[in-house]
């Protein structure tokens, strides 16, 4: 698994130049962390967010016991009341360890654990401790705390130690090989280097001198927890009782809407609920475009179940999820399920299984969705904080229990952006060099109209096609320029299929179609175009 070490910049240009994604506020110098969908991207993250609702709220799959269950939606506010957020754990624990530069003017952050201080032992001084220190990096990925102890009493420092900010261990390493040094330091060192990672949130050997920071060589903190919610204020007073959060996840909105739901509609256990909206995590590092933002968009559901049922649900929401993103066209070998280690799992989980899939940014799969067995923790700390019951009675079984929760949680952006890389495609043969191989059922516009050129009776046999395709579609026309020219501008939007009107079909009716992944064209009957289309989107 591996990928073009320029690939992710040319896809972050192309979003750029066609409209897919701009910076927030861009022509104010823009913000970190915050991002604007244009024209193409807007449509193609609504069709994700579609297709999301479509398949997995309006039309799901039968369950793993072959038979139905019902799927519903809400849809709730961004603030709700602050009470919420202690009952949920965020207040107390939503939190990230973060080091910063203590130097005025700087100031620079660094979430701790996604930042690796980079050193470099010169082998020449290396004495009889040589073996430990070799012996303690090699295990300082998977044991960092043992690696500590081995390091503290070795009385040797790197010859020269700097900050990287990294998703994972190994990508620090990889990005920061010794001969990307400058010459100035690659100089100081007589022996061979030997490279020491170390995980910035886990303290330094007593032997190494204290990490500068990489800005402004400024001294930095240790490392400190910092809550991610987003704080505001209602009303006009802005004190202690009038404040308010942005969510953090849309995932409380459907809990504190459990028993509004059960007392307003039929459904019953198992049943899930589904929402699909903004949320906000002030991130310490927002990076890797738009992977880690501050405001993102969640479509996230909560199935609730029998506790004895739940391992089964577990699984069938586990794997339903993965074979949704490949129905999509995300390859493979690209995405993988993960269990989470018992280390990992949030404060609520009693097992995770992380969907990833593998970014151009990374040597290592990122999460795309986490699919959650929450047990019953949510409900049990809503009721006690609520004093409201919300045990569920089941009728058939005459049981009365707080049903358990598996939730798929997915980001609609993060999924973009998956589609967007998955779809990227380079061809130096074409007009355009790059295209959008996407998915029909994502792509933002499903086919043009082209007459070949804006004369000689043309136009007027493609723009009742066009008009026709249009009331069902998303199609654009396009008389103007080259034909080629114009088949690129359809390439880089991804757009399926392209109808060209030519003086043949002034002779026999007939129009050609151009397949946009393999640039093939056949001739079809004129008023067959818009049955074509539908024969070959599947929609
Ligand atoms: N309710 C559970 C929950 O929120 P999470 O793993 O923190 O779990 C779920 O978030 C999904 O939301 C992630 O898998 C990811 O797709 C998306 N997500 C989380 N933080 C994000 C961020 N800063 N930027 C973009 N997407 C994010």
């Amino acid at each position: 698994m591996s990928n073009p070490p320029d690939s992710m910049e040319r896809i972050v240009a192309l979003c750029r130049r066609r409209g897919f994604i701009f910076g927030s506020s861009e022509i104010y110098g823009g913000i970190g962390g915050f991002w604007d969908y244009g024209p193409l991207g807007c449509e193609l993250k609504k069709n994700i967010k579609d297709v999301w609702w479509k398949d997995m709220v309006q039309t799901p799959p039968v369950g793993p016991n072959g038979r139905e269950y019902q799927m519903v939606g809400v849809d709730c506010s961004i603030i709700m009341n602050p009470k919420v957020w202690e009952a949920s754990g965020h207040v107390g624990g939503f939190a990230d360890n973060m080091v910063s530069c203590l130097k005025d003017g700087c100031n620079k952050l660094f979430r701790a654990d996604k930042a690796f201080i980079l050193g470099f032992f010169d082998m020449s001084e290396i004495d009889a401790t040589a073996g430990v220190i070799e012996e303690a990096l090699k295990i300082a990925k998977s044991d960092p705390n043992k690696a500590h102890e081995m390091m503290a009493g070795v009385n040797r420092a790197p010859k020269y130690l700097k900050v990287v900010e990294a998703d994972t261990f190994d990508d620090a390493n990889r990005q920061n090989p010794f001969d990307s040094l400058p010459n100035s330091v690659r100089k100081l060192f007589k022996g061979i280097p030997a490279p020491a990672t170390w995980p910035l949130d886990k303290p330094l050997p007593q032997s190494w001198p204290r990490v500068a920071c990489p800005n402004c060589g400024g001294e930095l903190s240790e490392p400190r927890s910092f809550n991610l919610m987003f704080e505001s204020h209602t009303g006009a007073l802005q004190n202690t009782s009038s404040k308010v959060y942005l969510r953090p996840e849309t995932a409380q909105g459907i809990f504190v809407n459990f028993k509004n739901v059960m007392d307003s509609t039929r459904v019953k256990v198992p049943f899930g609920i589904a929402q699909v909206g903004k949320a906000f995590r002030n991130e310490i590092t927002p990076r890797n475009f738009t992977f880690r933002s501050r405001e993102f968009e969640q479509m996230e559901i909560e199935f609730f179940c029998n506790p004895k049922e739940s391992r089964m649900w577990y699984e069938y929401w586990r794997d339903l999820r993965k074979n949704w993103y490949t129905s999509l066209g995300i390859k493979s070998d690209k995405l993988r399920p993960r269990e989470q280690g018992k280390e990992e799992l949030a404060h609520y989980s009693c097992g995770t299984t992380d969907i990833e899939y593998l970014f151009p940014f990374s040597n290592e799969p990122q999460e795309l969705e986490g699919v959650a067995h929450r047990g019953d923790y949510d409900l049990t700390q809503h009721q006690k904080h609520s004093g409201k019951d919300l045990t569920y009675f089941d009728d058939e079984t005459k049981e009365r229990y707080l049903p358990h929760v598996i939730e798929p949680s997915a980001g609609a952006d993060r999924f973009t952006l998956a589609v967007i890389t998955e779809a990227y495609t380079v061809d130096e043969t074409r007009a355009s060099s790059e295209f959008m191989k996407f998915h029909p059922r994502l792509a933002p516009i499903k086919a043009a109209v082209f007459p070949l050129v804006a004369k000689d009776g043309l136009p007027e046999i493609a723009e009742p096609i066009y008009r026709e395709i249009r009331k069902h579609y998303p199609c654009q026309f396009d008389a103007k320029q080259s034909i080629g020219k114009r088949y690129a501008r359809m390439d880089e939007a991804g757009t399926p299929f392209c109808f060209t009107i030519d003086g043949q079909s002034k002779e026999d009716g007939t129009v050609t179609v151009r397949n946009r992944d393999d640039a093939s064209q056949l001739r079809i009957d004129k008023s067959r175009c818009l049955q074509y289309l539908r024969d070959q989107l599947h929609l």
